[in-house]
C-alpha cells in the first residue's frame, strides 16, 4: 500500500502546515463568503448525488486510451478516440442512471461526428460534464516510488476556461498523503471558478498479501487528514463529492466477501466524512464489473440511512465489455452501447439497494485482467 511512509512525513509537517493555514485564513472565510457560484456548486454536487445514479469516469489520459484501444485492435488516434467517447455518450438512455461524465482534456472539446460538441450531447441528457484537471503524477526521487500531483501552477485559469466550455465539475487524483495540501488547494481554487472538485485521494488495490483490516486503517487516516485539509483551505464541504477506495485486501490475500467489504468500508465512511458531503462516489480500482456491483449494493445494506449517496464512478468497470463488444467496429456500436446501459443500470440499482441480478457481464474474477495492461493509469 502507497500510503504508509508518507502518512508518517506528512504528521511531522502537520503543525507548519497548521500555522500557515491559520494565516491564510480570513482571506479564505472571506473569498468562500464571496463565492458567486456557491449555490450552483451545491445544487451541482447535489444533483450529481442524486440517489440512483453514478458517474462514468471517462478521463483516461491519450496514452491510457491508446493502450485501452489497442488491447482491441484500434489504433490510437484522435478521430478513434473520438468515436469511443461518442459511442460511450450516445449511448441511448444513459442519462437515467449516469449524473456525470468525467473527460480528459481532449475530450471536453471534442465533438461527435456530426458536430454536436460532446458536452451539448451530455448536458441534453441530463449528464454533468466533467474534467479531469491534475496533469499527471511525478515520482519523487529519493522516494520508494512516491509521486507528486502535478497541474496546480495555472489551475485556476484552466478551470475558469473549462467552466465556458461546459464543464461543472472536476477530479484531481492524488495519489498518496504528501499531495494532501495540493488536493486541498485544488478544491478551492476549483470552487473559485464554479467547478465541483471531486476529491480522490487514492488508496488503489495493489499487489501484495496485506489485509482489509489494513486497508481500513490506512484509508481512515488518509481520509480523516485530507478532511482536516479541506476544512483548513475553507472549501464548502456541499459543494464537492468525494472518489475513495472501497476497502479491499490485497491482490495476493483471499478475497473478502460484499459484506465484509462494505462493513470496513462504511465504518471508515462513518468515522471520516461529514455528513455535509453529498456523494461518495467509489473507483472500481480494478474489481470485476459483478464485483464492483455487489459491492455497492452491499454498501447500501451495511449502512442503510447513509446520510451521503453511497455510489459509483466507475471507470473500467463500465467500459471494459462495452470496449470489448465495440471492438471498433461499427456493426458491434449498438451492442456496445447495450453493455455500457445495462452495466449502468445495474449499478444504479445496486446504489439504491435494489440489484437483484443476473449481472449483464457475471464473473471475471477478482480483477479486470485485460485493462490492467499499463495499470489502473489515466
Ligand atoms: P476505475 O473505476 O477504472 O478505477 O477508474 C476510475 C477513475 O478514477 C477514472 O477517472
Amino acid at each position: 500500500m502507497q500510503a504508509t511512509s508518507c502518512i508518517r512525513g506528512q504528521a511531522v509537517g502537520g503543525r507548519r502546515a497548521a500555522g500557515r493555514a491559520a494565516g491564510r485564513r480570513s482571506v479564505a472565510v472571506q473569498a468562500a463568503a464571496a463565492n458567486p457560484f456557491a449555490e450552483e456548486l451545491k445544487a451541482t454536487a447535489k444533483y450529481i448525488a442524486t440517489r440512483g445514479k453514478g458517474i462514468l469516469a471517462s478521463d483516461e489520459s491519450n496514452a491510457t486510451t491508446g493502450k485501452r484501444l489497442e488491447s482491441v485492435g484500434v489504433e490510437n488516434t484522435e478521430d478513434n478516440r473520438r468515436d469511443w467517447r461518442q459511442l460511450l455518450y450516445t449511448a441511448p438512455g444513459l442519462g437515467q442512471y449516469i449524473s456525470g461524465a468525467i473527460m480528459f482534456e481532449e475530450t471536453l472539446y471534442q465533438k461527435a461526428r456530426d458536430g454536436t460538441p460532446f458536452v451539448d450531447i451530455l448536458t441534453k441528457e441530463g449528464i454533468r460534464p466533467g474534467i479531469k484537471v491534475d496533469t499527471g503524477l511525478q515520482m519523487l526521487p529519493g522516494t520508494d516510488g512516491e509521486t507528486s500531483t502535478q497541474g496546480l501552477d495555472n489551475l485556476q485559469a484552466r478551470c475558469e476556461a473549462y467552466y465556458k466550455q461546459g464543464a461543472r465539475f472536476a477530479k484531481w487524483r492524488a495519489a498518496i498523503l504528501e499531495n494532501a495540501h495540493g488536493l486541498a488547494r485544488y478544491a478551492q481554487i476549483a470552487q473559485a471558478a464554479g467547478l465541483v472538485p471531486i476529491v480522490e485521494p487514492e488508496v488503489t488495490l495493489g499487489p501484495g498479501a496485506y489485509s482489509i483490516e489494513e486497508t481500513a486503517y490506512w484509508s481512515e487516516r488518509v481520509y480523516s487528514h485530507v478532511m482536516r485539509l479541506l476544512n483548513e483551505y475553507d472549501v464548502m464541504l456541499e459543494g464537492i463529492l468525494l472518489k475513495p477506495n472501497m476497502c479491499l485486501p490485497g491482490l495476493d490475500a483471499p478475497p473478502a466477501s460484499p459484506a465484509e467489504v462494505a462493513k470496513y468500508t462504511t465504518r471508515t465512511m462513518l468515522r471520516t466524512i461529514p455528513a455535509s458531503v453529498p456523494g461518495i462516489h467509489f473507483l472500481s480500482g480494478g474489481m470485476s464489473e459483478e464485483e464492483s456491483t455487489l459491492n455497492l449494493q452491499a454498501l447500501q445494506e451495511a449502512c442503510p440511512n447513509a446520510p451521503w449517496s453511497l455510489t459509483f464512478s466507475y471507470g473500467r468497470a463500465l467500459q471494459a465489455s462495452t470496449l470489448k463488444t465495440w471492438a471498433g467496429k461499427e456493426e458491434n456500436w449498438d451492442a456496445a452501447q447495450k453493455i455500457l446501459v445495462a452495466l449502468a443500470k445495474a449499478n444504479s440499482e445496486a446504489q439504491l439497494g435494489q440489484f437483484k441480478g443476473p449481472h449483464p457481464v457475471p464473473g471475471g474474477g477478482r480483477i479486470l485482467q485485460a485493462l490492467r495492461t499499463g495499470g489502473a493509469g489515466k
